[in-house]
């Protein structure tokens, strides 16, 4: 089973990046985590240039998100919202609305901030964002506030709490996915 991690950050050391490793960590052996690192390399949207075919770095995310199982967003907090370039990114990916690659794929939303809250409202606005792409949201959330504290050097996740909640939500998340709905079946 494929998870494609998408980090909100285009920081080279950004926490959310490291959120996604650590949840990568958390999977169990029949489920693998695919980092994007792509989001830097797509274009603005703009609707003339969303034809076919479309812009190579678009249509590379569209495979990635198509071909996932299930797609796990980590975001930082921008200005009390989503990063602009995730944004767009995820407006790409939206079109065509009703065949979109997000349609009825099982999402996840996690987030780190160096502030207290944890990214809470970038959060719960990108699950506003891809409710509206028709992606299945998965009612979970992980907020990592003073994201600077809670990762050692290596980018492991020190706090044990969080890498509990982590756990937790993802396994929300492959419970929501065909493979992992039948394993729980069984
Ligand atoms: C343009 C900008 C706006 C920010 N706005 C917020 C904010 O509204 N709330 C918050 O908690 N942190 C805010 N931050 C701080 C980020 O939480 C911090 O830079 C965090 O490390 C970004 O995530 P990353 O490590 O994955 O890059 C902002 C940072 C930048 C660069």
């Amino acid at each position: 089973m494929k998870i494609l991690g998408i980090s909100g950050s285009l920081r080279r050391d950004s926490y959310n990046t490291k959120l996604l490793r650590a949840a990568g960590e958390l999977l169990p052996p029949h489920a693998e985590l695919e980092l994007w690192d792509g989001l830097k390399e797509i274009p603005p949207y703009d609707e003339d240039d969303d034809v076919e075919p479309a812009p190579p770095s678009v249509a590379a995310l569209r495979d990635a998100v198509a071909e996932a199982d299930a797609v796990l967003f980590a975001t930082p907090e921008y200005n009390s919202s989503v990063p602009g370039q995730l944004k767009n990114a995820v407006d790409w990916v939206s079109r065509p609305l009703a065949t979109n690659a997000l349609r009825n794929k099982p999402v996840l939303v996690v987030g780190a901030s160096s502030g207290a809250f944890g990214a809470v409202w970038s959060q719960a606005e990108l699950r506003k964002i891809l409710g509206a792409t028709g992606a299945r949201v998965v009612d979970a959330e992980v907020a990592v506030g003073h994201a600077p504290t809670r990762f050692d050097a290596d980018g492991t996740l020190l706090d044990e709490d969080m890498r509990d909640q982590l756990g937790e939500a993802v396994h929300a998340l492959l419970a929501e996915t065909p493979a992992g709905y039948l394993a729980l079946a069984v």
